[in-house]
């Protein structure tokens, strides 16, 4: 039997077909970004935030504005940071002319050695060379490059994702300050900051004396609700499997309406039952309480790095999410007293395993699957 392609995609960005597009909120954002506002934007991992700005990527390019994305979600060091913009650059090689100029100038500051001419393409190639020597050559190279990113065009779009990175560096700010600087001086230029980590972004923001204290238009990345499960039941049915509406809801519900562990159950539902027509809430549960199962032993691993206290403390947010600082709760999961429970919540916010919600007494947990797991172990 021919072997169908599965219609669902996980784990990283989505494009195309496996993308559910956001054309309101989309052009929200473009409607700040033409009128030079910078932009954050904050969502929890695995909601969307870089297929959405890929999308974005590609109108703006469309409308004729160079824009370059960097991906700091990994770096530790400002090499690393200079390594990612470098790579932005790099990467819009088939740009052609628009970057030539810039690329000539990161050559003569002798950031990427002398360009060549790709002989099939006609495109201007270059690699870049990574041995910068002392720290300060590091931070003079970043600035220019910034400013050689200003000379892209008339209008130049640089989006940064994964932003919180910059305030984890410790520099005493400087990578923050420079960033806070260029945005003053590029003229041209709008940033798109891109954020996972609530706490973090919004101290940046709101911490007077920070760089980044009133300079950007925080937007929150929307959650997908009905319509996205009316896309997942279409996506189903591209390949002739029916679904009931009642199981993606009852799915969405469950991943606390994470796009991301709602398309990987629906790809695995696939991929382990390739006779499958039909799908049904009880379909849905045992793919959703197999994943969870294989993320098993990450779990405990995780649990046994935190203290009694703290794996208590989970297990009662994981279980009654909406009233945790109940006197009741606080004395069943034994632990000691309000401001102890209160002291945890702050230390397991700063290991990114919980997350504050907007209303009071209730915690979000990063990765909804540890809560499933956490509620299973309880039972
Ligand atoms: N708009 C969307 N339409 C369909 N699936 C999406 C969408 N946004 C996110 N996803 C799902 O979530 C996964 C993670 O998306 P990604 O953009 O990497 O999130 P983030 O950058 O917020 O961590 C994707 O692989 C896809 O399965
Ligand atoms: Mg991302």
């Amino acid at each position: 039997m021919e072997k169908v392609k599965n219609p669902f995609k996980y784990g990283s960005a989505v494009e195309g077909e496996y993308y559910f597009p956001l054309p309101a909120f989309s052009k929200n954002v473009r409607a700040y970004l033409d009128n030079r506002i910078n932009v954050v934007l904050y969502g929890p991992r695995r909601f969307g935030k870089t297929s959405f700005l890929l999308d974005l990527m590609k109108e703006q390019s469309r409308e004729g504005k160079a824009c370059l994305l960097i991906d700091i979600f990994n770096i530790t060091s400002h090499k690393d940071f200079l390594r990612q913009v470098l790579r932005a650059i790099k990467s819009k090689q088939n740009f052609g002319h628009k970057f030539k100029d810039a690329l000539e100038k990161l050559a003569k500051l002798k950031l990427i050695p002398a360009m060549d001419v790709d002989p099939s393409t006609g495109q201007p190639s270059f690699s870049i060379q990574t041995d910068f020597s002392s720290e300060k050559d590091i931070r003079e190279l970043i600035q220019d490059a910034f400013m050689a990113i200003g000379k892209l065009d008339d209008s130049v779009l640089v989006i940064i994702d994964e932003f919180q990175k910059v305030s984890q560096i410790e520099d005493g700010g400087w990578l923050e300050g420079t960033i806070r600087q260029q945005m003053q001086e590029l003229k041209n230029t709008v940033f798109l900051f891109s954020g996972s980590r609530k706490s973090i972004i919004y101290d940046m923001l709101n911490n007077q004396s920070g760089p980044f204290y009133k300079t950007c238009q925080a937007v929150d990345i929307p959650i997908l609700g009905d319509d996205f499960t009316d896309w997942v039941m279409d996506r189903f049915n591209t390949i002739g499997i029916s679904c009931d509406k009642r199981a993606i809801t009852e799915l969405r519900k469950r991943v606390h309406n994470t796009p991301n562990y709602i398309q990987q159950v629906c790809f695995h539902l696939i991929a382990e039952n390739p006779e499958i027509k039909h799908v049904n809430l009880e379909s849905i549960e045992q793919i959703l309480h197999k994943i969870v199962e294989q993320n098993a032993y990450a779990f405990e691993t995780l649990l046994n790095s935190l203290t009694t206290l703290q794996g208590r403390v989970l297990r009662l947010c994981a279980n009654e999410p909406t009233a945790i600082y109940s006197q009741e709760l606080i004395q069943r999961y034994e632990i000691k007293s309000g401001p102890a429970l209160a002291t945890s919540i702050k230390s397991l916010k700063s290991k990114g395993i919980l997350e504050s919600s907007s209303s009071k007494g209730q915690v979000i947990f990063d990765d909804p699957l540890f809560q499933i797991w956490l509620q299973k172990e309880c039972s």
